[in-house]
């Protein structure tokens, strides 16, 4: 196995940020990742699981052992007349995923089409977009104990998804290594608009007949018209989660805020739009040295000249102030902070 020492994980992380690891290896077998994990002096360190990147802050160098994850493979587990089981390597990036599903019709990710990433990463926060969770389709992933390299199977009630959330973010966080995700799709697909963005752009396009590539396709048109290509400009998607608050707060912000967007969820409570209330204080557009926010979606910070992680850190923290001082409530970050 090819250990790396010191090298930069600039190219690694969608901020782009010129971090440094002690050491550095990638796996592309459940079977090396058993070696390296049971090996002196490997299994005593520090350890990071890294995928595409996409969603880590790197705030410092990185002092332990950043092991990435590179395990391929894709292959249908099992079927009926109206289902379809794929599971895919950890490694395989999230969106060759989708686009092997939508070629052979299995419909159920189609809305999460281009998430950056890969399929490892994908139940850690439970991603989602459109209208579409992974928990919708997700089956059950196997993976392997950083702690004592045991094999477990984590069935989809065991991973305890909710909002940009699972056992994975918590207690688990750090501990477990995802080796493999199984989804389960459906082999005549309903398509599924009821994202509001989504259903506008179908009744513009008229079709007479939507078939899920046509939601990808939309999907992919709407995110290329909001969001950054991190390949041009560093960023990890939404910085922060949409905040949820209480019937309470929700009526008295209502009565000061006529535009709060808003939408109420079956718990009673609301959940209010982290762009809008960003954009409220008016940070849309505005940068601080090498960082700033993005013009068209201020949820997204991005990395505007070789920035330090400290630095999107710090323009955070400035964003979380104003967001609380302005309205009481108080931002979360999505993004993981190493
Ligand atoms: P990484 O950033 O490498 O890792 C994220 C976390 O998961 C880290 O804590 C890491 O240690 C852990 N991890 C990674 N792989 C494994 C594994 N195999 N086993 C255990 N732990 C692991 N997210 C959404 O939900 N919806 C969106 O619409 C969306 N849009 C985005 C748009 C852009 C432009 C960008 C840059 C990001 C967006 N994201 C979105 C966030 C991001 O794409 C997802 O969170 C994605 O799942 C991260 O995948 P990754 O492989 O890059 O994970
Ligand atoms: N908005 C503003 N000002 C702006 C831009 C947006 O007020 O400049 C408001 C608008 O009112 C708009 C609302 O924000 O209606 C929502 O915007 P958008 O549709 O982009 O959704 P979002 O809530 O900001 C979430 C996810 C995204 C996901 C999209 C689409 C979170 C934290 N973010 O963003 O996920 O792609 O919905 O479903 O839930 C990510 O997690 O990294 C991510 C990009």
């Amino acid at each position: 196995m090819n250990i790396k020492e010191n090298i930069s994980l600039k190219e690694l992380n969608s901020f782009h940020l010129d971090v440094k690891t002690k050491l550095f290896v990638e796996v592309f077998s459940e079977d090396e990742l058993r070696e390296i994990l049971s090996q002196e002096p490997f299994c005593a360190l520090p350890k990071l699981i890294l995928g595409g990147g996409s969603n880590i802050l790197f705030t410092k160098d990185f002092d332990g052992l950043v092991i990435k994850n590179s395990i391929p493979g894709i292959k249908v587990t099992n079927e009926n007349d109206r289902e379809i089981y794929v599971e895919a390597g950890s490694g395989l990036l999230w969106n060759d995923l989708v686009r092997f599903c939508i070629k052979k019709n299995y419909g159920g990710i189609e809305n999460l089409s281009l998430i950056p990433g890969t399929v490892g990463a994908a139940p850690i926060q439970n991603i989602g977009a459109y209208g579409q969770e992974l928990k919708d389709v997700f089956y059950s992933l196997k993976g392997i104990s950083l702690e004592d390299i045991s094999t477990k199977v984590y069935s989809k009630n065991e991973c305890e998804f909710g909002y940009r959330d699972s056992i994975f973010k918590r207690e688990l966080k750090g501990r477990f290594y995802i080796t493999s995700v199984i989804v389960k799709l459906n082999k005549n697909p309903e398509v599924n608009l009821n994202y509001s963005a989504l259903k506008e752009e179908f009744q513009k396009l008229d079709l007479k007949e939507i078939r899920i590539r046509d939601v990808s396709e939309v999907v992919c048109k709407i995110r290329r018209s909001k969001l950054p290509n991190p390949e041009d400009l560093g960023n990890a998607g939404s910085f922060f989660k949409n905040p949820e608050i209480t019937e309470e707060v929700y009526l008295k912000l209502g009565k000061e805020f006529y535009d709060l967007n808003s939408h109420k969820l079956t718990s009673g409570n609301y959940k209010i739009s982290a762009a809008w209330l960003i954009d409220k204080c008016n940070w849309k557009g505005k940068s601080i040295g090498n960082v700033g926010v993005h013009a068209k979606q201020p949820l997204v910070l991005v990395n505007l000249n070789n920035a330090s992680g400290i630095e999107i850190l710090d323009l955070s923290r400035r964003i979380k102030k104003s967001v609380f001082e302005k309205f009481g409530i108080m931002l979360e970050e999505e993004v993981n902070l190493v």
